[in-house]
């Protein structure tokens, strides 16, 4: 039997990597140790998808609410981004990825936004992938951040005026948003840009979140027909395309 072919592959996936204090509890280690292995997932992926040939990667690293928690995690969550950008730069670099940070980078500690910034403009000149990491982010604190940047924004407003003043701007939306952990919720990510995006959770816990399993995301991707509120009709002839 003939294989259906494959739908496009999106250009944009997000992700919500939840868990990594799931995986440590249950193998009776302490917290930290399942950020650092949440961070050799995300090496991982990172790495598979731009293999896979994806666009824009962006991942929830950090959100608004993660601040308040312990010090000591927040310190290691720290510590731990400090030695991704500094282990992983070289490597980004030499792949064509540009890093981009959204959310309230001015929240983190001051030397941590220099190692971000410097890292920012060093993958500036990269084109095969966009990696988007949210840090200190949340979807409503975004919209606010937005709202306040333009003023006079009442004349003529327009959604992509105001996708233009969004901290994702000249991103496009993202195609598939993945969650790993088990929980179906959005947790405050993308709120404005995710508006037609594909939904993929999985139990799966980020620590063990693996090129195999994005592959496998992908699929479902490509297999949903989208329709942005048309009908199948309207889609088979070209309407909104
Ligand atoms: C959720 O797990 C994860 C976080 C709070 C952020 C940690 C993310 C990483 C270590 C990877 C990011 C790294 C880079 C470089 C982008 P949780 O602690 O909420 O898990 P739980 O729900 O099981 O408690």
């Amino acid at each position: 039997m003939k294989s259906e072919p494959p739908g496009p592959l999106p250009r944009h996936i997000a992700i919500i990597m939840d868990g990594n204090g799931r995986w440590a509890v249950a193998r009776g280690r302490d917290r930290i140790q399942g950020h650092r292995q949440g961070i050799e997932a995300t090496k991982k992926v990172v790495k598979a998808a731009r293999r896979a040939g994806i666009s824009c990667l962006t991942l929830f690293a950090l959100s608004t609410e993660n601040l308040k928690r312990p010090a000591r995690e927040l310190n290691a969550l720290f510590d731990l981004l400090r030695d991704y950008i500094k282990k992983e730069l070289a490597e980004l670099i030499k792949n064509g990825i540009r890093l981009k940070v959204i959310g309230r980078a001015e929240l983190l500690p001051k030397d941590l936004q220099k190692l971000i910034q410097d890292a920012l403009k060093k993958s500036r000149a990269g084109e095969k992938m966009v990696l988007t990491i949210a840090l200190c982010y949340g979807g409503r604190d975004e919209i606010l951040r937005a709202v306040s940047r333009g003023p006079g924004l009442r004349k003529n407003l327009s959604e992509k005026k105001f996708g233009i003043l969004l901290d994702t701007s000249g991103i496009p939306d993202p195609d598939l948003l993945i969650r790993t952990g088990g929980e179906f919720r959005i947790s405050n990510f993308l709120l404005w840009q995710i508006a037609y995006t594909e939904l993929y959770f999985t139990k799966t816990l980020w620590p063990d979140f693996s090129s195999r399993e994005l592959r496998k995301a992908i699929r479902f991707y490509q297999t949903r027909e989208r329709r942005f509120g048309l009908t199948p009709e309207q889609i088979s002839r070209g309407v909104g395309s």
